[in-house]
């Protein structure tokens, strides 16, 4: 089975059109010839803009977050099908601090992710543990609920079209990367539940790491077996060094 790399830059609260134009004018010759699946996930301020500047390079455009209803009485969310008509291709889910600051749930999860899917949408959902769940060791607990929760919904046949994102929260800003041991463990599991479901459904699917990816570490990270590319934050803001990332992969 082979899975084409996907290397995702979450840009978080960072950019605004103007400061995201000029960074993907300096992205895009940077890039050009990259072997692996290219994103960068903007504000939804910028969405629009970033669709615009990238059509025809390949460089896809992912939101940070989603609601599941297509439209409703939801003061401040935006819909798969407003994402669509950007030409957007899919959406960042149940990052950790949408989880802890803003109160997303595996239950609005559980809806978010087909929701994604039925829009021809392409979810990136994020999963992982914190550092006291590490030290219980109860890393895997917590990856099994999040997994199995979030995908609840989800079809067999579609199971290979999410894209998950292991991103220890410990590791996020924190410079603190996982070690390649901790990386490739916690992703094979995540590989394994989604076998549970579905065999060719886990073999297929892309499992992503996250959490203080740069580009003096992400070679090292990118080549374990089940790592299929990263989500970056900090790193991805600067052109230069989310283009390095890329390279590695
Ligand atoms: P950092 O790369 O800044 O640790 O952030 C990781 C992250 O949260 C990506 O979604």
């Amino acid at each position: 089975m082979t899975r084409t790399p996907l290397i995702a830059g979450n840009w978080k609260m960072h950019k605004t059109i103007a400061e995201a134009e000029a960074f993907i004018q300096a992205l895009l010759p940077r890039v050009a010839a990259a072997r692996s699946d290219v994103a960068i996930c903007p504000p939804f301020t910028a969405l629009g803009a970033m669709v615009d500047s990238a059509r025809g390079s390949g460089v896809h455009v992912y939101a940070q977050n989603v609601h599941e209803a297509g439209s409703g009485a939801f003061t401040g969310e935006v819909s798969p099908p407003m994402l669509v008509e950007l030409d957007v291709h899919g959406a960042i889910v149940g990052h950790s601090e949408r989880r802890q600051l803003f109160g997303e749930t595996d239950r609005a999860l559980q809806a978010k992710v087909p929701a994604l899917l039925d829009a021809g949408l392409v979810p990136i959902l994020c999963v992982g543990e914190t550092e006291e769940e590490r030290e219980a060791e109860q890393t895997q607990r917590k990856l099994r609920q999040q997994v199995r929760e979030a995908l609840a919904k989800v079809d067999d046949a579609r199971l290979a079209d999410v894209v998950i994102a292991y991103e220890p929260i410990w590791a996020i800003g924190t410079g603190k990367v996982a070690t390649p041991e901790q990386a490739q463990d916690a992703i094979a599991f995540v590989r394994a539940l989604v076998n549970d479901r579905s065999r060719a459904a886990g073999d297929a699917v892309r499992v992503l790491y996250g959490g203080s990816v740069k580009p003096d570490n992400a070679a090292e990270l990118l080549a374990l077996p089940d790592v299929d590319g990263a989500l970056v934050g900090g790193a991805s803001l600067d052109a230069e060094s989310f283009a390095a990332i890329v390279a590695a992969a």
